[in-house]
């Protein structure tokens, strides 16, 4: 290598991206890390509610009768906690992200839940529990990930005869469904269905329906906008000019002019069944 070489490589070395994040000891974000950052602290990963848990609840009878239930996708664990101060048995929150049930059992202790609430690491549709184990299977905001139909037929086998599942879903609320709204749920990775068709998927899979409600704006705006927003500043002062943080802010903020826009026509809906 020649001087000018060599000169060029240490210059290229001391502005090249990725020596500048080693030399200063920050890693490069990418879409995961900025998802994970806003939403550890949040009382909540999704839309919902501790008041539309517990309505959920209402619609299940015998509930002195679950000793088993498992949150797939549970997140810290804002429900499973309101679920476990409202039933006996034992939870098991499974989440794809180490860090959210890192939290999620630092929250099962702080309640002193953690004789029988418990997280693990897990995607799910690829884990496994025993056939007819649970009693319950609950799931808010997450089953769109792998999909309504996928996530209700994958946990079927779990779940007892006459034992309850109940999840949340965003789903369309009217006829109408606009072409923006569509592709961003799409290119999210999931779809909209109508709270028709679902039910008959629910039906088709094994499932007598039990009820559904939409939940109100408060789950979307209050519950999660408002806090998600206080948690992307700081992220956004934390990571000043990354490009990726900026693209994740972006398309956040997107997500609630949309659901600011056309909110009479999509929302989340609760949906539950029983195990024919
Ligand atoms: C919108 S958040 C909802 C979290 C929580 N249930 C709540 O309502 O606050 C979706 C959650 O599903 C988890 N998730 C996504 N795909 C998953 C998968 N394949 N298996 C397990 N968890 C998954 C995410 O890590 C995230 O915690």
């Amino acid at each position: 290598m020649t001087m000018p070489d060599i000169a060029f490589e240490i210059t290229y070395c001391i502005f090249s991206e990725e020596i500048y994040y080693i030399s200063i000891g920050v890693k490069e974000m990418e879409i995961i890390d900025c998802i994970c950052e806003t939403h550890i602290g949040l009382e909540r990963q999704g839309p919902g509610s501790p008041e539309m848990t517990i309505k959920a609840l209402s619609f299940l009878d015998n509930l002195n009768t679950i000793s088993r239930a498992v949150d797939f996708g549970c997140g810290t664990g804002g429900q499973t906690m309101t679920l476990a101060q409202n039933i006996n048995g034992n939870i098991t929150g499974v989440d794809l992200f180490p860090d959210f049930i890192n939290a999620f059992n630092d929250n099962s202790k702080k309640l002193n839940l953690e004789k029988r609430v418990n997280g693990i690491v897990g995607s799910m549709d690829n884990i496994h529990f025993q056939k007819d184990e649970f009693d319950l299977i609950w799931s808010e905001g997450a089953i769109d990930n792998i999909g309504f139909e996928k996530g209700l037929t994958c946990w079927n086998g779990f779940l007892k005869k006459n034992g309850y599942v109940a999840v949340t879903c965003p789903s369309w609320l009217t006829d109408e469904q606009p072409a923006e709204v569509e592709k961003f749920w799409v290119d999210a990775g999931s779809g909209l269905d109508t709270i028709g068709y679902n039910i008959s998927i629910m039906q088709k899979i094994g499932y007598g329906f039990v009820a559904a409600f939409t939940l109100p704006e408060s789950c979307w705006t209050d519950n999660y906008f408002t806090p998600r927003a206080k948690a992307e500043k700081a992220l956004l002062e934390k990571h000043t000019g990354d490009k990726t943080v900026d693209a994740f802010i972006e398309n956040n903020k997107y997500e609630v002019e949309l659901y600011s826009k056309y909110k009479q026509h999509y929302g989340y809906v609760f949906y539950i069944g029983k195990k024919i």
